[in-house]
C-alpha cells in the first residue's frame, strides 16, 4: 500500500531523510515524568518476588550505571536511586517464572491424577478470565502460570529507552490506517507510555532514563522510509538500507548503549513486506537486534528464538472495524459457511487456492478473487469492503493464506470475527507462538494440501471445531489494540515479546 503511496518521492527526499538523521536533531516528544519503580513496585506488591539470585550476585552495577552524556538523563539519574542493577532485575525475573514455572509442573503432576484440578483454578487462571475452562486455558496457553508470572514481571520491570534522534515522518511516526497501521501505533502508543502505568495495568514501559531500561526502542518506520525515500518502480532497497545505517551509527556514536551490547539488547519493529531488507542496513542489528516483524517468513531468514512476529492489521480508519467486534459474534450454529475468503492473486499460495477453489460452492465454501468481487466494487463508509466482515461472522473457518509475504491481516480479522483461522502458508513464524499454541484456536493446512482444503475441514468433527472457536474467543484480546494499551492487548504481547526475547527465556512446557 505504502509501495503504490510512494510516487512523487525523488532523490532529494531521500538526502533530506540522511540531513535529517545526520544532524540528529532531538526531538521533544511528550514528556516523561521520571521512572518511579517505587511506585509500580506498589501496584503489584501482593505479588512480591524477592529473589535469591538477585542479592547475592556481584554488582555489575559500574558498567551498568553508564550515563549518557546528555544533560536530561544525568540529572534522572542522579533523582532516581538505583535499587538493582538492570542485570540483577533481569535476573530477579528470571528466577521468579522458573519458579512459577516449576509449580506449574508440580501442580500438573501431584493434582490433576487426584482429579482435584477442576474445581480450584491457579492464581494464573484466575487472572486470565474468571470463571474460564481451566482445561481451555491449559491447551491454549503452553504454560499459563509462566505466562502470568513473565507478564506481571515485564509490568513490574520491564523498561524500554526510545532513542529520541531524528525527527518525523520516517522516525517517530508511522502509518495509522493501512495495512501496515502498527507500524505507526506501537512507535505512538510507546512513546506516549509514560510512568505511572493507567490503573487496571498496561503502560508504563518507556522510560527517559537509558540507564535503567532493558531495551532500546529504534523508532524508526521502514513504511515511511518506502513513502519518502524509495524511488517507485526501482525495487531498489539501498535508501532503506541506508537510512537504517545512519540511524543506528548516529545512536551508537551519542550514546555508549549500542557498542555495550553490538545492539543485543535493541529492538526494531516493522509492518512492512521490506522489514528484513530494511534490517541488513546495519549489519549488527541484523546479526545481534531484536527485529520485530510482520513479515516472520523463516525461509528468508526470520529467527523464531531471537525476533518477533508481529500480526498485522488493517485498520482502513485507524479505528479497530466495529462490524467485527460488535454486535457479539454468532455461534457456529448461525454460520452457514464453511469457509471463506475473498482476495487478490498474490503470489502462489493465492493462486493455488483460487485457481481450486474460487466459484466451487458459493453456497457453502464462497472463495472470491479480489476482496470486493462479491460486492462489485462497493465499500463500506469507512472504506472496508462491503461484504468482507458479514461473510466472515457467518463462516466457521476463514482462509488466511499468505500473499506475496507470509503475514495477512486476515489471520487477526478472523479472530475478531470468532471465525477459526485456516493458516495457509509455509514458513511463517506465527505471533506469540511462544505463549500461545496456535493449533488450539486454528487450523494449519500446508500449501500442498491445498487441493484437498474443502475434505480437511470437513473432517474436523464439531465438537472439535467448538473447541477451536472458544480457543479463538479466548486469545481475542491479545488481538485487539486499545487507545491506550489495555493489559493484555496486542500492543503489550508485542511488548511481552520483546520482554521474553531480552531475558532469553522459553516458556515452552
Ligand atoms: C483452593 O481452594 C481453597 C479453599 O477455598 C483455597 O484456600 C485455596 O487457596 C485454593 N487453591 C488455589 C490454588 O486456588
Ligand atoms: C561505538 O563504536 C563506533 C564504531 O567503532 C564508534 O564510531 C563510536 O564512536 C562508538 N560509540 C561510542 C559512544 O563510543
Ligand atoms: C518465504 O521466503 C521464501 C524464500 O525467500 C520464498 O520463496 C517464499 O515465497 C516466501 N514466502 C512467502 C509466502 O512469501
Amino acid at each position: 500500500m505504502s509501495r503504490r503511496r510512494s510516487g512523487g518521492c525523488s532523490g532529494a527526499s531521500v538526502r533530506a531523510a540522511f540531513v535529517i538523521l545526520t544532524v540528529a536533531l532531538s526531538t521533544v516528544l511528550g514528556t516523561c515524568s521520571v521512572d518511579d519503580i517505587s511506585s509500580s513496585n506498589e501496584l503489584f506488591a501482593s505479588s512480591s518476588s524477592s529473589s535469591p539470585t538477585a542479592s547475592s550476585r556481584p554488582a555489575r552495577s559500574e558498567q551498568l550505571l553508564l550515563v549518557s552524556s546528555s544533560s536530561l538523563t544525568t540529572e534522572r539519574s542522579r533523582r532516581t536511586p538505583l535499587k538493582m542493577s538492570v542485570e540483577q532485575e533481569l535476573d530477579a525475573a528470571r528466577a521468579a517464572i522458573q519458579r512459577a514455572a516449576r509449580r506449574r509442573r508440580r501442580r500438573r503432576r501431584v493434582v490433576d491424577p487426584a482429579g482435584r484440578g477442576s474445581g480450584n483454578v491457579t492464581t494464573a487462571d484466575e487472572w486470565f478470565e474468571a470463571g474460564v475452562d481451566h482445561a481451555l486455558v491449559a491447551s491454549v496457553y503452553r504454560n499459563p502460570a509462566a505466562f502470568h508470572r513473565s507478564y506481571r514481571e515485564m509490568e513490574r520491570r520491564f523498561k524500554v529507552y526510545v532513542y529520541e534522534e531524528g525527527e518525523p515522518p520516517i522516525l517517530h511516526a508511522g502509518p495509522c490506517k493501512d495495512i501496515y497501521t502498527i507500524e505507526g501505533r506501537f512507535i505512538e502508543q510507546l512513546e506516549l507510555m509514560a510512568p505511572p502505568p493507567p490503573a487496571g495495568g498496561g503502560g508504563g514501559a518507556r522510560t527517559s532514563d537509558p540507564a535503567r531500561a532493558h531495551a532500546f526502542f529504534l523508532p524508526f518506520s521502514v513504511s515511511k522510509m518506502v513513502q519518502f525515500a524509495y524511488r517507485p518502480d526501482t525495487y531498489d532497497k539501498t535508501p532503506l538500507r541506508a537510512i537504517v545505517a545512519d540511524y543506528v551509527r548516529v545512536v551508537a556514536s551519542r550514546h555508549p548503549y549500542w557498542n555495550r551490547s553490538a545492539g543485543a539488547d535493541h529492538f526494531m519493529l516493522s509492518c512492512h513486506d521490506w522489514g528484513p531488507e530494511a534490517s541488513r542496513g546495519h549489519p549488527e542489528l541484523h546479526a545481534n537486534g531484536i527485529r520485530a516483524l510482520c513479515n516472520a517468513n523463516t525461509s528468508e531468514g526470520f529467527r523464531p528464538g531471537q525476533d518477533v512476529s508481529v500480526p498485522e492489521i488493517n485498520l482502513y480508519t485507524g479505528d479497530m472495524p466495529r462490524q467485527l467486534l460488535a454486535p457479539p459474534a454468532p455461534p457456529l450454529a448461525s454460520r452457514p459457511f464453511l469457509a471463506f475468503f475473498a482476495g487478490g492473486r498474490h503470489g502462489h499460495v493465492r493462486d493455488l487456492l483460487l485457481r481450486r477453489w474460487k466459484g466451487h460452492d458459493p453456497d457453502v465454501f464462497p472463495v472470491y478473487e479480489h476482496e470486493h468481487e462479491h460486492s462489485h466494487g462497493r465499500r463500506q463508509q469507512d472504506g472496508a469492503p462491503l461484504d468482507y466482515y458479514w461473510y466472515m461472522r457467518r463462516a466457521r473457518f476463514c482462509l488466511c493464506p499468505s500473499g506475496y509475504e507470509v503475514a495477512s491481516p486476515r489471520v487477526v480479522e478472523a479472530i475478531h470475527a470468532e471465525c477459526v483461522p485456516v493458516i495457509l502458508s509455509d514458513g511463517y513464524a506465527l505471533p506469540f507462538a511462544d505463549v500461545l499454541r496456535w493449533e488450539a484456536f486454528s487450523v494449519a493446512v500446508p500449501v500442498a494440501d491445498i487441493p484437498r482444503l474443502r475434505e480437511v475441514l470437513e473432517r474436523i468433527p464439531a465438537p472439535e471445531v467448538e473447541r477451536l472457536q472458544r480457543g479463538v474467543r479466548l486469545v481475542k484480546r491479545h488481538f485487539m489494540l486499545h487507545q491506550p494499551p489495555e493489559r493484555l492487548d496486542m500492543f503489550n504481547m508485542i511488548l511481552h515479546s520483546v520482554w521474553l526475547r531480552r531475558l532469553n527465556l522459553r516458556l515452552n512446557r
